[in-house]
């Protein structure tokens, strides 16, 4: 039995652990990762799969095995894969460390969340593993806790632990005091009460296993990237393209890097590594982007007074752009979603302008485009895992990675109809079924909307 036995830890579908985003990643940073759709996935510490499962819709050609040493997570998902029919992913319950020497190898390996929360054996044992298991253009994912910014979690933590051990409920009732410490001094009254609302807003699982693990050990970004060396790796980037401080003046990379966290006060970083003998470039190359797709789900762009144009998008993320060349690419990619277009479309000179913005997270780019059916499909064909979802009070997970609440019960009603084998009209004729006290007309006015709406929130592969 461990913790995550006795505490779920719902897993969740994460953008930047998708395989493309590593591809994406490296591509940019000059490498050749492997292609990602018939690619080998690995997750270590996958909890309940769902990262995996995601990513295993979209991606048929493509093999994902999880490990996570705890059963009951991988109950659950070896559940939701069954449900879901899936036949290229798996979940096995094990130790990480007791793979089979042998292993294939992967192309793409994934450990989010491990690698602070472990000691200091089993990290080390991490990246041993990963070199082990990693096919020789293969990228993998690390995330971890840093300093300096993590000093200021740890601080609140610790007073946590102290005041109210693993105790959910005090460890709440304590967060709520510290929430307002009117007798400190102002800055110490801020960051804890930051930190304490931060944490207050935290569901169970995260605050129980992230936050009251009893092994949470941040680490200096320096630290990190010697330990990967130590084990023949090497840092290739961040899994996007935020948080770049201004420290370009430093000739050396992981120097710069050490020093944008003190500029930026990173407290969490996301890290891309691969192969030492890898070629890696210093910067990354917008010319890499050409071959890549682009989707952005953003509202129409709203005019300012002062002549720039703001885009917002669904994800939350919004810029304010003067730039002729960023609204004529948001503005195409809006009027295209679903779809997502070829950057080569824009042309080569264009590509700067998609890394800004997807920098900027206003834009996703892909090395391959996520399914988008047109208009008006013939047998409307819903993710398996959406469909599998619905009824179950969580979020559904959407063809582009990401959590999407739907509250409307006739729309969860067309989702779970949609499963590819039934013409528009026999979706009418079942969901007539369902309603049978509304006319015809409304129902079939109710379905056309809803298929429409499924397929701009991503949930219709075909
Ligand atoms: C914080 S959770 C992260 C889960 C998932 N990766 C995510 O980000 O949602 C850490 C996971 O690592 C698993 N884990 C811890 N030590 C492990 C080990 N030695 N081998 C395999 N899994 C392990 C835990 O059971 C847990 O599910």
């Amino acid at each position: 039995m461990t913790d995550y036995d006795l505490v779920d830890y719902p897993s969740k579908p994460f953008p930047q652990c998708h395989p493309d985003r590593l591809a994406l990643m490296a591509r940019l940073f000059g490498l050749k990762p492997p292609p990602v759709e018939t690619s080998r996935v690995l997750e270590i510490g996958c909890g309940d799969g769902l990262n995996l499962i995601a990513s295993a819709v979209v991606l048929p050609g493509a093999a994902f095995h999880g490990v996570d040493i705890s059963a009951a997570a991988t109950r659950r998902g070896r559940r939701l894969i069954r449900e879901t029919g899936l036949k290229n992913v798996r979940l096995e319950t094990r130790d990480f460390r007791d793979l089979p020497p042998k292993t294939r190898k992967f192309d793409y390996v994934i450990a989010h969340g491990l690698y602070s929360w472990v000691p200091a054996e089993i990290r080390d044992a991490l990246l041993a593993g990963i070199r082990s298991v990693l096919s020789p253009h293969g990228i993998a994912f690390v995330s971890y806790n840093t300093y300096p910014g993590a000093y200021l979690r740890q601080m609140v933590r610790e007073m946590a632990a102290i005041a109210a051990g693993t105790d959910l409920a005090a460890t709440r009732a304590w967060l709520e005091s510290a929430t307002n410490l009117p007798d400190a001094p102002a800055i110490y009254r801020a960051v804890v009460a930051d930190e304490a609302r931060d944490m207050l807003r935290r569901e169970d699982g995260a605050l129980f296993h992230d936050d009251l693990s009893a092994t949470n050990q941040p680490v200096w970004f320096r630290d990190f990237a010697a330990h990967a060396a130590a084990h023949g790796l090497q840092y290739v980037a961040e899994a996007d393209l935020a948080g770049t401080a201004r420290v370009s003046q430093i000739p050396d990379r992981l120097q710069r890097e050490q020093h944008a966290d003190f500029h930026l006060g990173r407290r969490f970083r996301q890290t891309l590594l691969c192969h030492a003998a890898q070629s890696v470039a210093d910067e990354p190359d917008p010319a890499a982007l050409e071959n890549t797709f682009a989707g952005a789900p953003v509202d129409p762009a709203i005019p300012h007074p002062d002549g720039a144009f703001e885009y917002v998008n669904r994800t939350g993320a919004r810029i304010r752009t003067t730039d002729a060349g960023h609204r004529a690419i948001l503005d195409s990619l809006a009027a295209a979603w679903p779809v997502y277009l070829p950057v080569s479309r824009f042309g080569r000179a264009a590509c700067p302008r998609f890394a800004d913005l997807f920098a900027a997270g206003i834009l996703d780019l892909r090395t391959v485009a996520p399914p988008a059916p047109k208009r008006r499909p013939a047998r409307p064909h819903a993710s398996p895992l959406a469909r599998s979802q619905t009824g179950s009070g969580a979020p559904l997970t959407t063809l582009h990675h990401l959590e999407l609440f739907i509250a409307s019960e006739s729309l969860q009603a067309v989702l779970a109809l949609a499963d590819g084998s039934r013409t528009r009209a026999q979706l009418l004729r079942d969901l007539r079924k369902l309603y049978p006290d509304d006319s015809r007309e409304a129902v079939a006015a109710a379905l056309e909307q809803h298929l429409e709406e499924l397929r701009l929130y991503g949930l219709l592969l075909a």
